[in-house]
C-alpha cells in the first residue's frame, strides 16, 4: 500500500486521516467537492505534515471525473468518507441523501472495479444499529437504522457485501464510528459545522465561546445513569489511527468484507460531557433540560474487541484530551477556516 485516494478528505474526519496517512508515508490524493468543507484546510494540513496533499475538486456523482482520476493515478486503495451526514436534513430531503451517499458511492465503486482497485475502507456509522436491544453493541447485532441517513450507510454496506460475494478479491473494511469529537492537538484542523451545530460537542464549545447562548439537554428521563443520553465519544485522532490500522490490515483480511466498531467502549452521559468540558476549560456551560429529541436513543456504546483483536487498534485518548483539543480548536478558530 503506497498511494491512496481519500474521498471527502477535506472534511472533519477525512482531514485528520489524511494527516495520519501522510505522516505514515502514504502518497495521498484527495477528491472532494467542498460541499461541507473548505479548501483552506489544505494549507493547514501542509503546516502539520510539511506536505500538501494533491486535491482534485470533483463530485462523486460525476462518473467521468472519477474515471479520469483513476486513469491518471494508480491507487492501491481508497478511503471513502465523502457523504452527507445530517440526520435531520436526511429526513427532510431523503432524495438528496440517497443520491449523494448511495449513487455517489456506486459511481466510486464502479470506477474502482473498472480500474481494478479493490481495496476499500468505508466510513460507516453506529447509526446502522438503530436502537440496539442491549449495550455494548457488537458487530453482529441486528442492523436497523431509523432515518434516511442511516439507511444510506446500511445500503452502501449491503452493496459492498454483494460486491465482495461477486468478486472475493475485494478487501473492504466497514468502519462503524460511534461519536467522533475533538480535533488535531495543534488546534489547526477541526470541525466547524455550517450554521447551528446538531451535535453535542460543537454545540457545547460554541456556547463556551459565546456564539450560542445556552445548551438544550434533550431529555433527562432516559433509563441511564443520570437520565440523559449516553454515547461512546471517540477522539478524531484515534479515529484517524483506526483508518490507518484498517488500511494496513486490508491485504491480510480473511474475508472480503469485514465490519469493525470504532469507539472507546465507554459511554458518557450528556451531563458528564458538560461537566468534563467545564472542568477542562474552566468555562461554565449554561443549560436547560428540554424534551427528548425525536429519534434519539437512550444508550449507545461499542464493544470494540473485534477491532482490538483483528486490527490491533484501540482508542487511547480520554475525555480530558477530547475536551482540551475541541476547545483549543474552537478558541483558535472562532470562524472555522475563514
Ligand atoms: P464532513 O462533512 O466533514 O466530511 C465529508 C466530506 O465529503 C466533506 O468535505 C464534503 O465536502 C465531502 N463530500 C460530500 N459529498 C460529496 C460528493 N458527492 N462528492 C465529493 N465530496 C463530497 O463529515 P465527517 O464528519 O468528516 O464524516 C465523514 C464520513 O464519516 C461521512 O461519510 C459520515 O457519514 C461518516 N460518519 C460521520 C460521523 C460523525 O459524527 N462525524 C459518524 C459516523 C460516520
Ligand atoms: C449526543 C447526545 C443527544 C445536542 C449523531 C448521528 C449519528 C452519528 C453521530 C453520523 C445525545 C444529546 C445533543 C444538543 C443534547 N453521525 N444532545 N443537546 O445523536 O448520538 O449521533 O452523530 O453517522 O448518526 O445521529 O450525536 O452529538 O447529536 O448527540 O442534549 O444540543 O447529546 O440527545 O444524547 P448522536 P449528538
Amino acid at each position: 500500500m503506497r498511494k491512496v485516494l481519500v474521498t471527502g478528505g477535506a472534511g472533519y474526519i477525512g482531514s485528520h486521516t489524511v494527516v495520519a496517512l501522510i505522516e505514515r508515508g502514504f502518497e495521498v490524493v484527495v477528491v472532494d467537492n467542498f460541499c461541507n468543507s473548505s479548501p483552506l484546510v489544505l494549507p493547514r494540513m501542509a503546516e502539520i505534515t510539511g506536505v500538501e496533499p494533491q486535491v482534485v475538486e470533483a463530485d462523486l456523482l460525476d462518473r467521468s471525473a472519477l474515471d479520469d482520476l483513476f486513469s491518471v493515478h494508480q491507487f492501491d486503495a481508497v478511503v471513502h468518507f465523502a457523504g452527507l451526514k445530517a440526520v435531520g436534513e436526511s429526513v427532510q430531503n431523503p432524495l438528496l441523501y440517497y443520491k449523494n451517499n448511495v449513487a455517489g458511492s456506486l459511481n466510486l465503486f464502479a470506477a474502482m472495479q473498472a480500474h481494478i482497485c479493490l481495496n476499500l475502507v468505508f466510513s460507516s456509522s453506529a447509526t446502522v444499529y438503530g436502537d440496539p436491544d442491549s449495550v455494548p453493541i457488537k458487530e453482529d447485532f441486528r442492523l436497523s437504522p431509523t432515518n434516511p441517513y442511516g439507511r444510506t450507510k446500511l445500503m452502501v454496506e449491503e452493496i459492498l457485501a454483494d460486491l465482495g460475494n461477486a468478486n472475493p478479491q475485494w478487501r473492504i473494511a466497514l468502519l462503524r464510528y460511534f461519536n467522533p469529537v475533538g480535533a488535531h492537538p495543534s488546534g489547526s484542523i477541526g470541525e466547524m459545522p455550517n450554521g447551528t451545530p446538531n451535535n453535542l460537542m460543537p454545540y457545547i464549545t460554541q456556547v463556551a465561546a459565546g456564539t450560542l447562548q445556552q445548551l438544550s439537554v434533550f431529555g433527562d428521563d432516559y433509563p441511564t445513569k443520570d437520565g440523559t443520553g449516553v454515547r461512546d465519544y471517540i477522539h478524531v485522532m484515534d479515529l484517524a489511527a483506526a483508518h490507518l490500522a484498517a488500511l494496513l490490515k486490508l491485504p491480510q483480511q480473511e474475508t472480503s468484507v469485514r465490519a469493525y466498531n470504532i469507539g472507546t467502549g465507554v459511554g458518557y452521559s450528556v451531563l458528564q460531557m458538560i461537566d468534563a468540558f467545564e472542568t477542562e476549560s474552566g468555562v461554565n456551560i449554561p443549560y436547560t433540560i428540554t424534551n427528548r429529541r425525536p429519534g434519539d436513543i437512550a444508550e449507545c456504546y461499542a464493544d470494540c474487541e473485534r477491532s482490538k483483536r483483528e486490527l490491533g487498534w484501540r482508542a487511547h485518548r480520554d475525555l480530558v484530551e477530547m475536551m482540551r483539543d475541541q476547545w483549543r480548536w474552537q478558541s483558535l478558530n472562532p470562524q472555522g477556516y475563514r
